[in-house]
């Protein structure tokens, strides 16, 4: 496989914290990999430097073969790699509709402020169908009209999930996709990222959940004090001396 994402030595300090110290990873086309590692380990940072939410110290990322760390967000998406968020970020006064239509945002540009013309009424349609599609496909197109603020948190992530695929993505980071979502709902958000991935996403997923890590991911890269700890297959990663010690003296 080739690697989709190459990330090598990115650095970021907060004041006299390091959050990020000379990590790297690679993200092979296909696969879904995953990003553990305790609380405060530099997960969260290390995406946002991914998608240059947060602009590194130092190191590159490649996407792709092409160096996308000096580009700013929304071109990143634009070359098909979103991300989303630990806190779930649903604009709540919003219906789940509009929000869905955010996530095509970039891809029409100005185009969303001429809703009069024509060829933009026939765009806008179509971005609805295709809203539509994907709701209908993550089951919650009975939430179509609801506003957003309304949704369980299981459901919100549903909804960031929905929202990137708007863009049409090659590789979706999601960070922790299964905190504070109910067992049954998780077990759902497990098979549609499986089966989006049969249709030939790749995913970065960063979990605390073993079982979510165990059950989806072909590799696992492990993140302690800001820097890679090990990486390889889950199990093996799982019963490593080394991660089992990071987790216990956090
Ligand atoms: N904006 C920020 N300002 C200052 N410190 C931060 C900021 N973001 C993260 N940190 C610190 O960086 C470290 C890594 O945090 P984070 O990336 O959120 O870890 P994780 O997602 O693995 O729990 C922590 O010590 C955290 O307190
Ligand atoms: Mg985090």
């Amino acid at each position: 496989m080739t690697d989709l994402l190459r990330a090598e030595n990115l650095c970021k300090s907060f004041g006299s914290i390091k959050a990020v110290n000379q990590a790297s990873i690679t993200v092979p086309a296909g696969s879904i990999t995953g990003l553990i590692g305790p609380n405060g380990a530099g997960k969260t940072t290390f995406f946002n430097l991914l998608s240059n939410f947060i602009v590194p110290d130092r190191g590159q990322v490649l996407f792709n073969g092409q160096p996308i760390h000096k580009l700013p967000p929304h071109r990143i998406a634009r070359l098909g790699m979103v991300r989303t968020f630990q806190v779930a970020k649903a604009l709540s006064r919003l219906s789940v509709l509009e929000n869905m239509l955010l996530g095509a945002q970039d891809q029409t540009g100005e185009k969303m402020w001429q809703a009069w013309m024509p060829q933009v009424a026939k765009d806008q349609k179509l971005l609805k169908e295709k809203a539509m599609t994907i709701l209908t496909d993550i089951g919650m197109d009975h939430k179509a009209a609801d506003f957003a603020g309304g949704l369980s948190g299981g459901q919100r992530k549903l909804l960031e999930m929905g929202r990137a695929l708007m863009s049409d993505p090659k590789l979706i980071l999601l960070d922790e996709p299964a905190a504070g979502v109910n067992p049954r709902l998780i077990d759902d958000i497990c098979g549609h990222i499986q089966r989006w991935r049969k249709d030939g996403m790749s995913f970065l997923v960063i979990e605390h959940n073993m079982d979510v890590i165990m059950s989806l991911c072909d590799r696992v890269w492990v993140l302690a004090e800001g820097s890679n700890l090990v990486d390889g297959p889950p199990t093996k990663v799982q019963n490593d001396p080394q991660v089992l010690e990071a987790y216990l003296g956090s």
